[in-house]
């Protein structure tokens, strides 16, 4: 592989394959590690005759594995991660395995075999737990609540210490919920699986008045790759949100509608006060300056053609 090839860790999965779809179509080589426990190789099946895309079924909890994947490539989008908050309560070693080992042994790697100049991260919004304001800025303090988020905190300040101490040049994005093509966890996913099993009632977790903020996956790839090509410092942190948001009710609402589906029974589990599961943050909505102080702006990858 040439020296300008991009590593994509978690490749095969959701957000991770739109990135790898992104990338090609700018002109670089990419190579994907994926350990494939959430992802699909049908992410990729339409690349697979592409010579710009390598592909290495292998995991980062594997020092071995890291470093092959690391190995002759400048950058690397860190997308790998068990992204299910849920599982983080009920399984936090898991959590920290699957996110905070796996960076670090993706940072041991970076540094071992030097070459590697950049690393742009998925974060989350999780880390500011339930923040005191909304929508939430950048600046305000990291305060984690569930493991997930907890992990995500922990993978960013690793990534700062190894930037300032080894010149390695860290994209931070902190992403809201994002949504789309090749989904398949979270709260829509969830409500739309149950609705496929049982179209008479739905359980919500939550008393539905959770507050979210929901991304298109293309909006997303378009901040991630302006960030990254735009930030000008050695450490940045971006959110990627959106700038209205949704409550679950009217998720819910939605999506019957959608489906054209009337008279399901809804029913409501709440625990503590209204969130769905330890660790759900009850309202949450990022503020984006920073990212449109780089040319951002909600909707730009449906007004830019494909290429
Ligand atoms: N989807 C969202 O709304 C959202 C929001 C905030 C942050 N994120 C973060 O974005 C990233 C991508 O999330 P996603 O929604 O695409 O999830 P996903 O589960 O679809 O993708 C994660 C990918 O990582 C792979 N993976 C997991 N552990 C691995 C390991 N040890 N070695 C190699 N590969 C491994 C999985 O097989 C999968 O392909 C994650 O880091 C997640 O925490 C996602």
């Amino acid at each position: 592989m040439s020296p300008d090839t991009v590593l994509v860790t978690g490749g095969a999965g959701f957000i991770g394959s739109h990135i790898v779809d992104k990338l090609i179509n700018e002109g670089h080589r990419v190579r994907v590690i994926d350990n494939l426990s959430t992802g699909r190789t049908e992410n990729l099946k339409h690349l697979e005759n592409n010579p710009n895309l390598e592909f290495i079924k292998g995991d980062l909890k594997n020092e071995k594995d890291t470093e092959e994947a690391v190995k002759g490539v400048n950058t690397v989008f860190h997308f790998a991660a068990n992204p299910e908050v849920r599982v983080s309560t009920t399984n936090p070693r898991t959590h920290f395995e699957e996110n905070v080992v796996t960076t670090f042994n993706l940072l041991e790697a970076m540094r071992k075999l030097g070459g590697v100049r950049e690393i742009v991260f998925a974060s989350s919004s999780s880390v500011y737990g339930e923040p005191e304001e909304i929508p939430v800025g950048e600046e305000a303090p990291v305060r984690p609540v569930s493991v997930y988020g907890a992990s995500k905190a922990a993978c960013e300040n690793l990534i700062h210490a190894y930037s300032r101490l080894y010149g390695i040049k860290a994209v931070i994005l902190r992403y809201a919920n994002i949504i789309g093509p090749r989904l398949r966890h979270g709260v829509i996913y969830d409500l739309l699986m149950k609705l496929g099993k049982n179209t008479s009632e739905l359980e919500v977790l939550g008393d539905g008045t959770q507050v979210r903020s929901y991304v298109y996956i293309d909006d997303a790839v378009e901040a991630t790759m302006l960030a990254w090509k735009n930030s000008t410092g050695n450490y940045e942190v971006y959110n990627v949100g959106n700038e209205d948001w949704i409550t679950v009710n009217d998720i819910v609402k939605a999506i019957l509608n959608e489906l054209g589906l009337s008279n399901v029974k809804i029913i409501h589990k709440p625990i503590l006060h209204g969130v769905g599961w330890p660790g759900d943050v009850k309202k949450i909505t990022l503020r984006i300056d920073r990212l449109k102080a780089l040319g951002f702006r909600l909707g730009i990858a449906r007004s830019r053609p494909l290429n």
